[in-house]
Formats: C-alpha cells, structure tokens, sequence
C-alpha cells in the first residue's frame, strides 16, 4: 500500500467508526432524553443547552464547576471540576487529578457509568479533586478569541498543538488553582499528547505522575480489518478530505461518503464500534447508547493525518506536511521532529494499563513503547496487562473500577 493508501485507511476508520456512532445515536436520543427525566424526576435541559455539569454531574448528585481556560493560541476551553465527593469530606488538600479524552470523544466520557463505574465520581469520592479538560473543536471547547468554526484558520492544527496549547493551559490552570501538581489519567489520544509532551519536558515539574489508559504512542500495529476494505475505496479521495478543514462526524460531507462506503458488500456499519476498537468485554448495552448520544465530536482533518502519518512511518513525529519545502519552513528540517518516547524522564511515575483485544493500541505497539523506557526507574513504573480489555472498556467497563480504577488509586497514592 502506497503512503496515501495508508493515510486513507487511517482515515477512512475513523470516518467509518464516527458514522457509525453517528447512526445509533440517532435512534437512541429520544429514549435516552426520557430516561434522564425519568431518573431526576425534574425536566432536564437537553444536552445541548447546558454544560456537562448541569446535564450530566450534577444530576448524578456531585458538586460541579464550570471553568474556562484560554490558549497561548486564542482557544477557549471548557473544564469541569468535581471537587468533592458525594459525601464530601477528604480534607484540605485533595490532590488534582486531570482526566484527558482521546480523539472524537470529550470530557463526558468519563461520567457516563454510574458513580460506582466511572472514573472521575470513583476518584471524587476517593478524596481526590477531578478536573476534566475537553479538546479544542469539541462541543464545549468550540469558541476561540478570534476564529469561529466556519472558518477553516479555526481548525489549522494537529495534536501537536494538543501537546503545545492545549495540555498546558489546563495543567497549568489546575496548578494555579489548587497550588498543587497534579496526577494525570489519559485514555487513547489522551496518553500520546501526555507522552509526547513530557517527553520534551514539558509539564514534569507540575506532574506528579500518569496513568495511561490504552496507550497510544506506535501505531504500525493497528489491526483494524474493515480499516483494509475502507481503505482501498476510499484511496483516491486523500486529496478530498485535507481540503476540509473540520473532521466533523456528524456533518453531511462524511456522512454522504459513508453511506455510499456502507452499502458495498463486506462493510458491517451495524458492527463497526467492535471491529474498530476490538472486542469490549463489559460494556453496558445503556452506557454505550448515552455514550452514542454524546460522541462522537469533531476534530480537525489534519489530527486524523497526524494520527494515520504515526500509523505509516513507525515512529512518533510533529505533523508532517508531506512536502519538504513546507516541513523546512515549520521545522528547520526536511522531515518533522521526532517525539523520543526514551527521553521521557526516568523518574516519572508512570502507570500503564493495556488491554489484550485492543485492536487500536495493539499489543504490539504498546510493547514498543515500553521497550523505549526499558531505562525507566523499576520503581517508577507499573504496567498492567487486562487479557479481556478493548480500547472502550477502560473508560466505561462495567468492572473498570475494580480491574483498572483501583489499581489506578493505590497508584497514585504510592506518589
Ligand atoms: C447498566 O446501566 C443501567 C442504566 O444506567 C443500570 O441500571 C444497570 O445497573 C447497569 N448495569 C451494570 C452491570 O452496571
Ligand atoms: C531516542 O533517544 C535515545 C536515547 O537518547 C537514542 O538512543 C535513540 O536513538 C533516539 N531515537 C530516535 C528515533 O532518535
């Protein structure tokens, strides 16, 4: 397969994985709508006029603060903090803790289990102080000084600028307002942008320590089979997709392509959330209709580039503008700069979680990964393998809390 080939299959993935989220979510929006009513015995807002605490935390019983972080390059993000649990309590000093999403998801993933399942209320009534960051261009995050979303300048970024902007204007927001370094958890995207940030040694004196959830670094060993059908459709039509500036999954330019994609013969749309991230052992058939009706959330087009670049050369680097003259002129140099996985700090605690069905952060991958910090102090590391675990199961299994959330804590209270 020829470099555009591969870029296309990456792409053609994500595309095919959005449209299918997209599909079931529309058939479950109006139940779900009931359901919240129902739960609360109050009328709702609809998600799409209040925030994530009012329309997710809070009715689940948990104080809730909205808060607005600005980048060195003009974005607006939101953030949601959780400062105490249910029952309150914990003392002064709560450690921080930042949860960082990965790519077409936002902060909501992390809240959509019951308090006894998901992350951020487990680590709430834990005595920690959660604080939950959503990407620049998804829902919450869409606003920026200058720049709307219609207009393409809006979206001219890779996750680069995720390790540049974005994660350092929440961390450094939660540092100023608890004074306190933070724990950091990242799932999928949300752990590269950390690796490659600290990596540059970016963050470590604000980092307390990091639990990355289905680590995503290499790539090359992705094994997404319906990513090999897409990708020979879709390989002439490269061109096409970075000339549209926003990644938007739910916008009419995608979804004309994937409904023609889905019709050929071989394409299961109905199964593709599992042949995409693997085989989930313990999701809750409900969780994943909510979770559908939230996600998925745009990006820019190029973060997709960036994401199947790291997928066709093997190694982890800024975006490649795929044209020497281009690349000099950003970079210095004819070919982007590497992110070394073996110049992150070797005494920063890391705590690594990785399943043995994900089919996007493949076994493979993440042993590469490891194998980069075979320097790494012994006691300063922790891996742990889930034999059962896909890619969605470690942010919404059922048993999360009791196979990885637990393990997470005794982590972070070893620091
Ligand atoms: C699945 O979700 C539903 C709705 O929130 C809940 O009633 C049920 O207890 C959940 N099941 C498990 C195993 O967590
Ligand atoms: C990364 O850094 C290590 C140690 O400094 C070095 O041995 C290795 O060659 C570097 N890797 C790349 C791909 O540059």
């Amino acid at each position: 397969m020829g470099s555009h080939g591969l870029v296309c299959a990456m792409i053609s993935i994500l595309l095919l994985l959005a449209f299918q989220l997209e599909l079931v979510g529309a058939r479950v929006s109006h139940q779900h709508e009931l359901q919240m009513n129902d739960r609360i015995g109050t009328v709702v807002p609809p998600p799409e006029m209040a925030g994530t605490c009012a329309s997710v935390i809070i009715p689940q019983g948990y104080k809730c603060e909205e808060y607005e972080v600005t980048t060195e390059d003009g974005y607006i993000l939101s953030m949601q903090r959780i400062p105490v649990g249910r029952i309150g309590g914990g003392g002064a000093r709560r450690q921080p803790v930042l949860l960082q999403h990965g790519v077409l998801m936002d902060g909501v993933t992390w809240v959509l289990n019951s308090p006894e399942e998901s992350l951020a209320y487990i680590l709430a009534d834990n005595g920690f102080d959660v604080w939950i960051a959503n990407t620049r261009g998804t829902k919450w995050s869409r606003r920026h000084v200058s720049l709307t979303p219609s207009n393409p300048a809006y979206w001219h970024w890779s996750w680069d600028e995720l390790v540049t902007y974005d994660l350092p204007a929440t961390f450094n927001f939660v540092y100023q307002q608890t004074g306190q370094k933070l724990h950091y958890v990242g799932h999928s995207l949300g752990t590269l942008i950390a690796l490659a940030s600290v990596s540059e040694g970016r963050l470590v004196d604000k980092l307390m320590s990091a639990a990355l959830l289905s680590p995503v670094a290499y790539l090359s060993h992705m094994t997404t089979p319906i990513g090999i059908l897409a990708a020979r459709a879709f390989v002439d039509q490269i061109v096409n997709w970075l000339g549209v500036a926003e990644f938007n999954p739910k916008g009419p330019h995608v979804a004309h392509f994937l409904d023609a994609l889905c019709l050929e013969p071989g394409v299961d749309c109905y199964n593709l959330l599992q042949s995409f991230t693997g085989n989930n052992c313990c999701l809750n058939a409900s969780t994943v209709e909510l979770f559908l009706e939230y996600e998925p959330q745009s990006t820019a087009t190029r973060t997709m580039v960036h994401l199947a670049q790291t997928f066709r050369d093997g190694i982890i680097t800024k975006y490649n503008y795929e044209n020497r003259e281009i690349n000099i002129e950003n970079y210095g140099q004819s070919t982007p700069p590497i992110y070394n996985m073996s110049n992150i700090p070797n005494n920063l605690p890391l705590f690594f979680s990785y399943g043995g069905r994900d089919s996007l952060s493949d076994v493979h991958d993440v042993e590469l990964l490891l194998d980069n910090l075979k320097f790494h102090d012994g006691d300063k590391l922790t891996v742990q393998f889930v034999e059962d675990y896909a890619h969605a199961d470690f942010v919404m299994a059922v048993n999360a809390a009791q196979i990885v959330y637990n393990a997470v804590m005794a982590f972070f209270n070893r620091q």
